[in-house]
């Protein structure tokens, strides 16, 4: 069973985005495994770093995205995904001076998904979609 499953809930009806967002999911399991199955400290930064970068990369392509088309909010949004990478960041150096990852992490991880791309995210979507329709 894994960690994280992508359902319709986290659908924000952009296929590119829905298609990052399952692949970060992916990231996400793979580091969960390996801290589950007590992998060495390398393999798990490996997962860590490996997560790390690709959020860098979708953050990039979704503001770009949100950009191209005017979304309004767009401002908040970005600082949200500052906020999100500078607190991975900060469990990830712990991490690298000796720390265990730990639930906290993991729950870090999860309400990643339930408020950010479940309620944030699912915004956009919509009013792409609602921008589409008045066109
Ligand atoms: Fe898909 Fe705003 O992160």
């Amino acid at each position: 069973m894994s960690f994280l499953i992508w359902d319709q809930s986290l659908d924000v009806k952009v296929g590119k985005m829905n298609d990052e967002h399952k692949i970060l999911i992916d990231y996400m399991n793979r580091l969960h495994d390996k801290y589950e199955s007590k992998a060495p400290r390398g393999d798990i930064l490996s997962a860590l770093d490996a997560l790390y970068n690709y959020t860098v990369e979708h953050f990039r392509d979704e503001e770009k995205y949100l950009s191209s088309i005017n979304y309004p909010v767009f401002d908040a949004h970005k600082r949200t995904h500052e906020d999100l990478l500078s607190t991975f960041q900060t469990h990830k150096n712990a991490f690298k001076n000796g720390k265990d990852l730990g639930d906290q992490f993991f729950t870090f991880l999860r309400s990643w998904l339930t408020n950010h791309i479940k309620v944030s995210d699912v915004s956009y979507g919509n009013y792409a979609e609602k921008s589409k329709a008045k066109a």
